[in-house]
């Protein structure tokens, strides 16, 4: 498994001074950490599930929050941005899928990094996007 180290924790330069989406992708993070948690300590059946269970609510709650934000501020990147969070669903939905037929091997480190490297990726480059975008609506209004 991954190491715990920094590289997998919420690290303050990825705050988007949008207070809704920062705090939940700091839980996002700490919801993966989980997983990668309940993976080292082996217990592959109920807590893998049910770690991977509450990160793929959380995560589709956060994107109907994100996407309702962008409606209210009429987002011109709404629909690819909307495609980026369909995309995560899907890799999580599949590896979801797997633990439950073939939970042993269902998830591995380059599964996990990947997870995490796709969110961070996501925050820095299109969620950082989106928060421009409020930021300068809300010094024009
Ligand atoms: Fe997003
Ligand atoms: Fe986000």
């Amino acid at each position: 498994m991954p190491e715990e180290n920094n590289e997998h924790s919420w690290q303050p330069h990825l705050s988007l001074d949008v207070p809704l989406m920062d705090s939940d992708h700091q839980k996002m993070v700490s919801l993966l950490g989980e997983v990668y948690a309940a993976c080292k300590r082996h217990q592959w059946d109920d807590a893998v599930k049910d770690a991977m269970f509450d990160l793929s609510l959380f995560t589709v709650q956060h994107f109907n929050r994100e996407e309702d934000l962008m409606r209210q501020v009429d987002y011109p990147g709404l629909r690819f941005h909307e495609k980026a969070h369909q995309k995560l669903i899907k890799i999580l939905d599949a590896i979801s899928i797997r633990i439950a037929q073939d939970h042993a091997a269902a998830i591995d480190d380059q599964t996990l990094d990947y997870l995490f490297k796709w969110l961070i990726k996501h925050v820095k480059r299109s969620d950082h996007q989106l928060a421009k975008f409020i930021h300068a609506k809300s010094t024009d209004s």
